[in-house]
């Protein structure tokens, strides 16, 4: 990888601006392909592309090809439309192209289907136990049999800047603390989910994947509490319903991204949502 290669971004939203971002200070030159690709920023430039429908055009010079396009719904055919035909659509573009770039892929760590709080890492069995779960699992096995090269970052729960659903609850008295133990809950800053994809490019040898997430599962009451002593509210009544999470009881290790170097900027909940809080950073559209 050299400096002055270009960088495919397919997917470029909030998370993939923010690597493509990166990218572009580390030299590239980025590309960043969506459907509205009049929202990508400068530096990176912006190309149209329904990648369901479309192969890509992946250029000559291209090292670093990163794929991190989102379903704009639960609905499971556009899941599959977007997660499966999407990927297949961007391998399809690699291999007629003349580039042989170091791909990376953003899938979820909703393909673990674990609720009795034990530790999972990348070598816990996946399951698809919902149907959109199943998709990534489906779209996971498609890239081992077309590029078992590939690296697949399976990422927690992504916040960060204007991504602010839970503060929003707890604010407005709507979260509820669980009547028995809360889940195990982890999360990820945007903005350190970024930051290992583009450690993840220059990686020797990296393996086949990694857990993206913080140092810290947390129950997710314990987060809640934090959320309303730091916006000086009431601490959430107990209850059913409210911010209760529908992602298991899991606690995820990031301890083989971390052996590769990379670092959390927000360690845990704690840092990254002061940052929040604080109004650090920018969601990019
Ligand atoms: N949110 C979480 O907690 C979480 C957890 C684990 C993993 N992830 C993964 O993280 C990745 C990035 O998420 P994000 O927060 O950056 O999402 P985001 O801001 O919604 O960005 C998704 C991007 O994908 C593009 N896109 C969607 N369909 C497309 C298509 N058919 N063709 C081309 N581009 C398409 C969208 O642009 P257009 O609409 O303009 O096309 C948008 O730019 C996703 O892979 C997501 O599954 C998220």
């Amino acid at each position: 990888m050299h400096n002055n290669d270009t960088v495919v971004i397919a997917g470029c939203g909030d998370l993939g601006t923010e690597a493509g971002l990166r990218f572009a200070r580390r030299g590239h030159h980025v590309i960043g392909l969506r459907r509205r690709a009049e929202l990508v920023p400068a530096p990176i430039t912006g190309r149209s592309a329904d990648l369901r429908h479309e192969v890509p055009e992946i250029p000559a010079d291209t090292s670093v090809v990163v794929v991190a396009f989102a379903a704009g719904s639960r609905d499971v055919d556009e899941y599959r439309a977007t997660y499966v035909d999407g990927l297949r659509n961007v391998l399809d573009g690699i291999d007629a192209s003349d580039a042989d770039p170091r791909l990376l892929v953003v899938s979820s760590t909703a393909v673990y289907d674990v609720d009795d709080g034990s530790e999972v890492t990348e070598d816990t069995p996946v399951h698809g136990a919902t149907p959109t779960a199943e998709v990534l699992v489906e779209a996971e096995a498609l890239l081992r049999v077309r590029a078992p090269d590939a690296v697949l970052v399976r990422l927690s729960g992504v916040y960060g800047p204007g991504r602010e659903r839970l503060i929003d609850q707890v604010r407005s008295g709507s979260a509820r603390l669980a009547p028995g133990a809360s889940p195990h809950t982890n999360r990820i800053h945007r903005d350190d989910a970024a930051a290992a994809l583009v450690h993840l490019a220059t990686v020797e040898d990296p393996a086949p994947t990694y857990l993206g997430t913080d140092d810290e599962p947390s129950r997710l009451d314990d987060v809640l509490r934090f959320l309303a002593d730091e916006l000086g509210v009431p601490e959430p009544v107990t209850g059913d319903g409210g911010a209760r999470q529908s992602g298991g009881d899991k606690r995820l290790s990031n301890a083989l991204l971390r052996s590769t170097g990379w670092a959390p900027q927000y360690p845990t909940f704690r840092e990254g949502y002061r940052a929040v809080l604080a109004g650090e950073g920018v969601r990019h559209p």
